[in-house]
């Protein structure tokens, strides 16, 4: 019964569901909402990254000058992708509208060869002295250069190169304290590590490894980002950090010379524009494939009604599968270094080309991928050697990382950078705490061998010096009406390319809040294997079984991938309330977005 006294005390309640019923609808909302910020959000792999930007935001700096203190600080937190001995693309959108792209791309050193994998027999090689482990696996890294560039053209202005290294120089003097995940993958990579005596000192704690809860302090890298920050950018490339570099590569019959280091350039490049049910999609042009391979899929998308086929059909995925294999088989014949081989973007990108792509789409038979030509024809056929297993999945998993930023301002940042592979070659440059890539192995090594992810590549991604290899990785920023509404990418090697393709269309097509977006069971087709990847408990049975009799082979991610799909940090701007709301991806343990 109300008695009086009930009553009153309900009357607060009654008061805001009044309220309530004024304002309108609640706006939607997952289950694990995204951190609303007024001002400026950051999301990535580590939260004290995260807040190593979000401190730059605080003291007044911008987009720009908060992702180059977070990719700093995600080398000391998150060596397993974060880095300065690797190499990214970083695509920035200024409020007064300008869209670039600052490609740090790692390159080949001058001593690279096209057939330097390959082994007396004609094998491509592996273990040490391979494309992926040990001192002959790195290309030149673009990292310090990159970061240094964009806080000199595209920073506030009101932080200086010290000012943006300081939060990793402390985290690495003073410690940090170690999360289950870091541990989990410190462990998880001790095979590789622990081949190398520096990096088993390092980041195995000498063989008694780092545990949940410890204090881990990097003395290392400290003094390195403390060189960094009394010497300039430069040093990285010229000073004692370059020196200690050259001379542990020589030493150890890496090819990385000093004159390798002082040679390395930033490009800055131009964004690919594409249109996706009238969204406006800025994505990465190459050296990534990720651009063109995301534009071709919408582009073969947009005739179909995804919304009305709902986020997790069978139809939905066949689709999915049929676009994802004709886009990535055009990734193997054209794309490369656009420096060294020329990329038909515009003939890729043509909206008649992209129809006819799809004539043989039948919407209840799966394509097999051995049937699914280049579009526009041969230009360096990249037939599987005799012998070759198409199933074949390396048994290294893969990690790169995405942070995602936006300012008071409407600045953004979209950052996808990496070592290749988890902990990069495995290699520590002694005296230094850097971890060095192992990104000659995005090159093609031979073509017809698939390289770490799996994926055949052509020729025109042959090694030469000075070129940088095909990457998948897809920063991209969504406008609607010409304002600003998402900001995403991932890691993942191939994958990212359809992560990010899966991150938009559940916003786009389907409606959902930018956390449900991201956290959202996603699949994965690259053409070969001719297989198609679902996320563990990411698919039903029923689902899986009318797959299968339209032809496809579906297959569950294994534990040695990750056994999930990406880690989408997303920024979604909201165009009524202008709103930032950041949404971490829950598949990596300590990824974190925070606002202010
Ligand atoms: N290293 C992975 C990529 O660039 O795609």
């Amino acid at each position: 019964m109300f008695t009086r006294p009930r009553l009153r005390r309900l009357k607060p309640v009654f008061a805001a569901v009044a309220l309530l019923v004024a304002a309108g609808p609640l706006p939607l909302r997952a289950q694990r909402p995204a951190v609303e910020a007024e001002r400026g959000v950051v999301v990535s792999a580590h939260h004290l990254a995260s807040e190593a930007g979000l401190e730059m935001l605080r003291r007044g700096g911008n987009a720009v000058d908060a992702a180059v203190a977070t990719g700093l600080a995600l080398t000391v937190v998150y060596p397993i992708a974060g880095n300065i001995g690797g190499g990214g693309f970083m695509l920035v959108h200024l409020a007064d509208g300008r869209d670039l792209v600052i490609d740090y791309r790692e390159s080949a050193p001058a001593a690279a060869t096209r057939d330097m994998y390959v082994d007396a027999k004609g094998e491509v090689m592996s273990g040490p002295g391979s494309s992926t482990v040990g001192w002959r696996a790195s290309a030149v890294p673009g990292s310090v250069a990159g970061f240094a560039l964009a806080l000199e053209k595209y920073g506030s202005g009101k932080l200086t190169w010290a000012d943006v290294c300081e939060p990793s120089r402390r985290l690495a003097a003073e410690g940090h304290v170690v999360t289950q995940g870091s541990a989990a993958q410190l462990r998880g990579s001790a095979k590789l590590l622990g081949q190398f005596a520096e990096s088993q000192r390092v980041y195995l704690n000498g063989g008694a490894y780092w545990k949940t809860g410890d204090i881990w302090k990097q003395p290392d890298l400290a003094a390195t980002f403390a060189r960094l920050q009394k010497h300039g950018p430069r040093e990285f490339y010229e000073g004692e950090t370059a020196r200690l570099i050259a001379d542990a590569m020589a030493k150890n019959g890496g090819l990385l010379t000093l004159a390798d280091l002082k040679a390395y350039k930033v490009a800055e490049r131009t964004p690919l524009r594409g249109k996706y049910r009238g969204y406006d999609i800025v994505t990465m042009p190459p050296p990534s494939s990720g651009g063109i391979a995301l534009l071709q899929m919408f582009a073969m998308l947009e005739p179909f009604d995804l919304a009305q086929t709902g986020p997790t059909s069978a139809a939905k995925y066949h689709l999915l599968a049929e676009v994802m294999r004709r886009a990535f088989r055009d990734r193997a014949e054209y794309l490369a270094d656009p420096d060294f081989s020329p990329v038909p973007v515009a003939a890729l990108l043509e909206p008649t080309y992209l129809k006819r792509r799809m004539a043989d789409y039948s919407p209840v038979q799966a394509t097999p991928s051995d049937k699914v030509v280049p579009g526009l024809g041969a230009y360096a056929p990249a037939k599987p050697r005799d012998g070759a297993d198409a199933r074949f999945f390396n048994r290294e998993s893969r990690e790169t990382t995405h942070f995602s930023v936006v300012d008071a301002a409407g600045n953004a940042v979209a950052n996808t950078y990496t070592l290749n592979g988890n902990f990069g070659s495995g290699v520590t440059i002694p005296g230094t705490g850097i971890l060095m890539n192992n990104e000659m192995d995005d090159f093609t090594a031979k073509v017809g061998v698939k390289n770490m992810f799996g994926l055949l590549q052509g020729e025109a991604n042959a090694i030469q010096p000075g070129k940088r290899p095909l990457s998948s990785m897809t920063p991209t920023l969504v406008f609607k009406d010409g304002k600003l509404l998402l900001v995403t990418g991932s890691p993942g090697g191939p994958t990212i390319i359809n992560t990010v393709l899966q991150v938009v269309l559940n916003i786009v097509d389907h409606g959902m809040p930018v956390a449900q977006a991201v956290e959202a069971p996603r699949v994965h087709h690259q053409w070969m294997p001719d297989s198609l990847s679902f996320e563990r408990y990411g698919i039903s049975a029923d689902t899986l079984a009318i797959l299968q009799s339209r032809g496809h082979t579906v297959r569950e991610r294994q534990s040695y991938e990750g056994g999930y799909q990406g880690d989408a940090g997303t920024i979604y701007v909201d165009p009524k309330t202008n709103l930032r709301h950041g949404a971490a991806d829950p598949r990596k343990p300590d990824s974190r977005a925070l606002g202010y």
